[in-house]
């Protein structure tokens, strides 16, 4: 995931190296593709679900198999993962064993009376509630909605917190969204939200009116910045760009605030679950080139221990990634999804990484030179 955490107050963090070996720790579930909304840009394509997703039995088999292999919280997303009406009772079934949710959600079906019992019955510590924008009008046009949408997230948000979760909001970073994030930093601030996260889009599925995959997007973000360290209220930013730290805006930021490079663990301690049970070690990539197996019928340690792409994610100069780059060891290589969408292959070239695209300044210029 192409990643921006601008955050206001202390939430979940983790102080390990990223790249270096871990077990499996954490799972990314997309629990259903069912979605009420239709956003010009998801990268699950969500809109219905399907008889071939797992069955509640099923999905209580997932979290004793996750927790018996040792993972102790869940992401759930999408979809929309309240449209499954059995989400509490998968939930209980996590508690019972002592799992830890974190939610994506829209919001828009987000009850005081849901939310009464997902405080009582399941051990559920936050929600990053979509908001593109505070905007009523291009709400309704990204996230393919209706009016009433945007006040419904609101409403949603002012609950979850009264409930007392962690509660956060996302915004994709888009030409028509990104004039408006300082607002939202704004609000983040006055309504006491932890987090606001910034996608920088991956062009998976449904991809309307997004910048190109190559954009800058630190570059495009660098009001943003500014916005925020003026904000009374700031912490710090944590960057998951795998090649963050190589963007030469980043020192500017780094010497406003504490910048925290988080990179990129897909596959390194990270598997991601589809609906209907394929293993992919990223949350984008929900495509059969990155199926490493499926819950219905593999092992989680050993298909992340033993599949190729996730030792290909470990190890990536090992296969041919960015081995001309000295960072390659810290900066494991760019993003993958990224990298897929630009060359149509897992193990291409990341060419948004500034990096990268100097390095391909100077062969052309070269070769200028000498022809
Ligand atoms: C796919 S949604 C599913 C959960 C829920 N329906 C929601 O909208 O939050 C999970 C997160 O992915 C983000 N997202 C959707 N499409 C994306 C894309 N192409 N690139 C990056 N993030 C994306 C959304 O903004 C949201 O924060
Ligand atoms: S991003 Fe979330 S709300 Fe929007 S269509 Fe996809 S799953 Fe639904
Ligand atoms: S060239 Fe490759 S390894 Fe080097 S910083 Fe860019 S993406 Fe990372």
């Amino acid at each position: 995931m192409l990643d921006v955490k601008l955050k206001l107050k202390p939430g979940h963090t983790s102080e390990r190296a990223w790249m270096e070996p871990s077990p499996l720790r954490q799972l990314f579930w997309n629990i259903t593709y069912a979605c009420n909304y239709r956003c010009k840009i998801c990268f699950t394509d969500a809109g219905s679900g399907g008889p071939e997703e797992l069955t509640t039995e099923e999905a209580k088999d997932v979290v004793r198999r996750a927790h018996d292999a040792g993972v102790g919280d869940i992401i759930i997303s999408g979809g929309e993962p309240f449209m499954r009406d059995d989400i509490v009772e998968i939930l209980a079934c996590m508690a019972e064993l002592g799992m830890t949710v974190r939610f994506a959600s829209n919001g828009s079906l987000l009850t005081d009376e849901l939310l009464d019992r997902l405080r009582g019955e399941t051990l559920t510590k936050s929600f990053q509630i979509s908001l593109d924008t505070l905007d009523p009008r291009l709400y309704r046009e990204t996230h393919g909605t209706s009016p009433e949408a945007l006040p419904s997230a609101l409403e949603a948000l002012r609950s979850i917190k009264e409930h007392g979760f962690h509660t956060t909001v996302s915004v994709r970073l888009t030409p028509a969204t990104l004039p408006g994030i300082p607002q939202l930093l704004d609000r983040a601030c006055s309504e006491g939200w932890s987090t606001v996260t910034v996608h920088c889009p991956v062009h998976m599925r449904r991809i309307a009116d997004a910048f190109p995959q190559d954009a800058d997007f630190l570059g495009l973000l660098g009001p943003v910045f500014d916005h925020f360290t003026a904000l009374p209220k700031h912490w710090l930013v944590e960057m998951y760009i795998p090649w963050a730290q190589y963007h030469p805006g980043m020192r500017r930021l780094e010497k406003r605030i504490r910048v925290v490079y988080r990179g990129c663990i897909a596959g390194r301690d990270r598997l991601t679950i589809n609906p209907t049970g394929w293993l992919s070690p990223c949350v984008c990539l929900d495509v059969e080139e990155a199926y490493v197996g499926n819950i219905r019928e593999d092992d989680l340690q050993d298909t992340f221990r033993d599949s190729p792409l996730c030792e290909m994610l470990r190890h990536p100069q090992e296969h041919g990634i960015c081995v001309d780059c000295p960072h390659v060891e810290v900066c494991g290589g760019g993003c993958r999804a990224s990298a897929f969408a630009l060359t149509g292959r897992l193990d291409g070239l990341d060419r948004a990484c500034p990096l990268r695209k100097r390095m391909f300044a100077a062969s052309r210029d070269k070769g200028h030179e000498t022809s």
